[in-house]
C-alpha cells in the first residue's frame, strides 16, 4: 500500500510523476503529494488529502516551478489519519530535503523520542517524518553526502519500508532503499525512474531492474548504482516488462473492474497458453523440479483475501489429481501458530501483486523452517516470487481495480495446471483423466465469454433491483463453497453491503436463523450431470430457505430443469465438469457485485478504506 514514484532526466518531472501516481493509485488513494527540484535548485512540494485529482486540481490552480527531477507518493494511511499534514512527502533540513515512504517503521516511536530529546520538532503524526528528520541529521553528520547519510539512516530503521529521498543540494539525484516493500527501477534514454511497480513507468520504458531486499539505489539521469545497506556494490537483475501501457488503461470501459471482468476469458486462456503438450500439462517454469515435486508429502496453500479463496478451490484439484493432502491457510494466521513444517512440505503462496506483506512473511517463515516454497503470482519481478524456490506466473495482465476478478480466475487456472503437472510427475494421474481435464480447461474461456454475452445485462439488472438490500447471503457446496465466500467478499468490498458466504450444508447448523421474508440468497447449484448427489442436496437446502421466505437467486447449469421451480431468479452457466464449475459460477457474482456498487453510485475501482496491494502486516 502506498504508491511511490521517482524521476530524474531532462523532461519536466511534474507530469511524469502525476501520471505514474495515477497508475499506482490502486495502492492507496487517501492523499497524494509530489516534490520537485526546480531549475533554480529549489525544492518545491505540494501534498493534499483526498484522491490524486485533488492534488492535480491544486497544482493546476497554483503550479510548482518546473524541474526535471522529483518524487511522488499516493498514500494509504497507517500512522496518522489522511490529512494534508500527514500526506507525503515529508520535509526536513529547513524544507531542503524531501522523503516519501511505503511501509511501517516499527521503531519510529523510540527514534522520535530520541530526536525530540535533542531538539527536533515534528509537524505530522507519521513514522515517515521521523525518517526524514533522522536523514537530515545524518546528512550533516556525513559531510552532506546524501548517499552516505541515507545508508546510515536505513541502518537505524526496523520494520518494512521503501524510502525515497532528494535534497536541494543534489538536484539530479534521487536515492531509494527497500526492505520488505517493493521498489523497481526503469531505464529510459537519459532518464531513470523508480516505482513501487513497473506500472509507474511502463508508458516511458519497458526496460527494468529489480532491486533486492535491503538494497539502496541512487538514480541520476541515465545512470543507476545499487549497493547493499553497507555500501557494497551489487548487480541489479534486469527484466523486460511484457505488457504495454495500454493494457493498464481503461480503454473506454466505465471502470477498470468492468474491463477486468471482460478480460476473464483471456486471463484463463493466457495462463493455460504454452503449458499443454500432447494433452498433458507441462509447466516450463517447473522444469528440473521433478525430484522436488516427487519428494513432497503435503501442500499448504497460503494467501489472503480473494487469493485465499482461489486456494480453497485449488485444494480440491490438488487432492483429486495430485493425490496430496492440502491445507489452505490465511497467510497472516499461518506463521503465528507454530505449524508443522519440514522439507517434504510444499508451501504454495498465491498473490496477484506478489507484494502482500502477510503472504510474503508466511513464505519467508516457511523457507526458514525448511519447507519448499512455490509462488503463484501475476506480477513480474515482485518480491514473493523472488523469495520462492519455484514460480508459476498467472498471465492475467495488469489488474488495477482493487477488487480482484480476472486474477482470481487466473489463480484457479494456475492451481489446476499445477495439480495436473504435479499429478503427472508423481504418477498419480492417468493419461485419460489428464486429457479430459485439459480439454475442459481449454474450453473454459469460451464458456466465460458466453456468460458475459448471454447473462451480463440480466445480472446487472438484478443488481439494480437489489441496490437497496441490507444483506445478501451466498451458499455453495464442494467447490461452490469458496465461490460463495468470494461472492460475499466482492459484495462487501465494493458495495459496503453486509454479505456472508456459507457452505450450504452448514446452513441448518446456525445461519438459517438469519433467513427472514425477502432475504436475498444466491445459491450455486452443483451440476446435476456431474454431481447428482450434491445437486439434490443443494436443491433440498434451497427448499429449506424458501420455506422461510428467502428470495433465491440460483446459479445453475444450462439444462438443469429440476432447480427451476425453486429459483426466484435463475442465472445460467454452461455445462462443465464439477471442478470447472467455479471458474464459471464466479463470473455472475463478479458482475453482480459490480452492478450493485454502480447502482449505489459507488467508486467500484477504489472502494473506501481498502488498497489493492497491502504491504503492511
Ligand atoms: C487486498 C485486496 C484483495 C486481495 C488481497 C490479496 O486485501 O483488497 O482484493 O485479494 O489483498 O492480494 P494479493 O495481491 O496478494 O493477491
Amino acid at each position: 500500500m502506498c504508491g511511490i514514484v521517482g524521476y530524474v532526466g531532462s523532461r519536466p518531472s511534474e507530469s511524469i510523476l502525476l501520471s505514474g501516481l495515477a497508475r499506482l493509485e490502486y495502492r492507496g488513494y487517501d492523499s497524494a503529494g509530489i516534490a520537485v527540484i526546480d531549475g533554480d535548485g529549489h525544492l518545491g512540494m505540494r501534498k493534499r488529502a483526498g484522491k490524486l485529482q485533488v492534488l492535480r486540481d491544486d497544482l493546476q490552480h497554483a503550479p510548482l516551478a518546473d524541474g526535471t527531477s522529483g518524487i511522488g507518493h499516493t498514500r494509504w494511511a497507517t500512522h496518522g489519519g489522511p490529512t494534508d499534514v500527514n500526506a507525503h512527502p515529508h520535509l526536513a533540513d529547513d524544507g531542503r530535503l524531501a522523503v516519501i515512504h511505503n511501509g511501517i517503521i516499527e521503531n519510529f516511536a523510540a527514534l522520535r523520542a530520541e530526536l525530540a530529546g535533542s531538539g527536533d520538532t515534528f509537524l505530522s503524526e507519521t513514522d515517515t517524518e521521523v525518517a526524514a528528520v533522522l536523514l537530515a541529521r545524518e546528512y550533516h553528520a556525513n559531510g552532506e553526502d546524501l548517499e552516505a547519510a541515507f545508508r546510515a539512516t536505513v541502518q537505524r530503521l526496523d520494520g518494512a519500508f521503501t524510502l525515497l529521498a532528494m535534497h536541494e543540494d543534489h538536484p539530479g539525484l534521487v536515492v531509494g532503499a527497500r526492505r520488505n516493500s517493493p521498489l523497481v527501477i526503469g531505464l529510459g534514454e537519459g532518464e531513470t525512474f523508480l516505482g513501487s511497480d513497473v506500472a509507474a513507468f511502463v508508458e516511458h520504458t519497458r526496460h527494468a531492474l529489480a532491486i533486492g531486499q535491503d538494497q539502496i539505489v541512487a538514480i541520476r539521469p541515465g545512470s543507476v548504482t545499487v549497493t547493499d545497506f553497507d555500501g557494497v556494490a551489487v548487480e541489479p537483475e534486469p527484466f523486460e516488462v511484457t505488457w504495454d501501457a495500454a493494457a493498464a488503461e481503461k480503454g473506454g470501459w466505465s471502470s477498470f473492474m468492468a474491463k477486468e471482468v471482460s478480460e476473464e476469458p483471456e486471463a484463463v486462456a493466457n495462463t493455460v497458453r504454452g503449458r499443454i503438450h500432447d494433452d498433458a500439462v507441462v509447466i516450463p517454469e517447473l522444469d528440473g523440479l521433478d525430484d522436488l515435486l516427487r519428494g513432497i508429502h503435503r501442500i499448504i496453500i497460503v494467501a489472503c483475501g480473494t487469493a485465499a479463496y482461489a486456494g480453497q478451490v485449488g485444494k480440491y484439484a490438488l487432492e483429486q489429481w495430485a493425490r496430496l493432502p492440502v491445507d489452505v491457510e490465511l497467510a497472516h494466521e499461518f506463521r503465528y501458530r507454530d505449524p508443522v513444517l519440514d522439507e517434504a512440505t510444499l508451501v504454495v503462496s498465491i498473490s496477484q501483486s506478489g507484494e502482500t506483506m502477510d503472504t510474503l512473511m508466511a513464505v519467508k517463515y516457511a523457507h526458514e523452517r525448511g519447507a519448499k516454497t512455490l509462488s503463484i503470482c501475476n506480477t513480474q519481478g515482485a518480491t514473493i516470487p523472488r523469495e520462492s524456490d519455484a514460480i508459476v506466473y498467472t498471465h492475467a495482465g495488469p489488474e488495477v481495480a482493487v477488487a480482484s476478478t480476472k486474477a482470481f480466475v487466473a489463480q484457479i487456472t494456475a492451481l489446476y495446471l499445477l495439480a495436473l503437472h504435479v499429478g503427472r510427475v508423481r504418477g498419480a494421474l492417468s493419461a485419460a483423466t489428464s486429457a479430459q481435464a485439459v480439454a475442459e480447461l481449454e474450453a473454459v474461456p469460451e464458456k466465460i465469454s458466453w456468460i458475459l454475452e448471454a447473462e451480463q445485462e440480466r445480472i446487472a439488472q438484478l443488481a439494480r433491483w437489489m441496490a437497496d438490500s441490507r444483506s445478501v447471503l451466498f451458499l455453495g457446496r464442494h467447490v461452490g463453497f469458496p465461490i460463495a465466500l468470494e461472492g460475499a467478499l466482492k459484495l462487501k468490498e465494493i458495495s459496503y453491503i453486509h454479505a456472508e458466504g456459507f457452505a450450504a450444508g452448514e446452513l441448518k447448523h446456525g445461519p438459517i436463523a438469519l433467513i427472514e421474508p425477502g432475504q436475498p440468497v444466491f445459491v450455486i447449484v452443483p451440476s446435476p450431470v456431474h454431481s447428482p448427489v450434491l445437486h439434490d442436496k443443494v436443491v433440498s437446502n434451497i427448499q429449506e430457505i424458501r420455506a422461510r421466505g428467502a428470495r433465491v437467486i440460483v446459479i445453475a447449469e444450462e439444462g438443469d430443469a429440476a432447480v427451476l421451480p425453486f429459483g426466484d431468479e435463475v442465472v445460467r452457466i454452461p455445462l462443465a465438469g464439477s471442478l470447472f464449475e467455479p471458474l464459471l459460477a464466479v463470473v455472475p457474482l463478479h458482475i453482480f457485485a459490480m452492478g450493485l456498487a454502480e447502482a449505489r453510485g459507488l467508486d467500484v475501482d477504489q472502494p473506501r478504506n481498502l488498497a489493492k496491494s497491502v504491504t503492511v502486516e
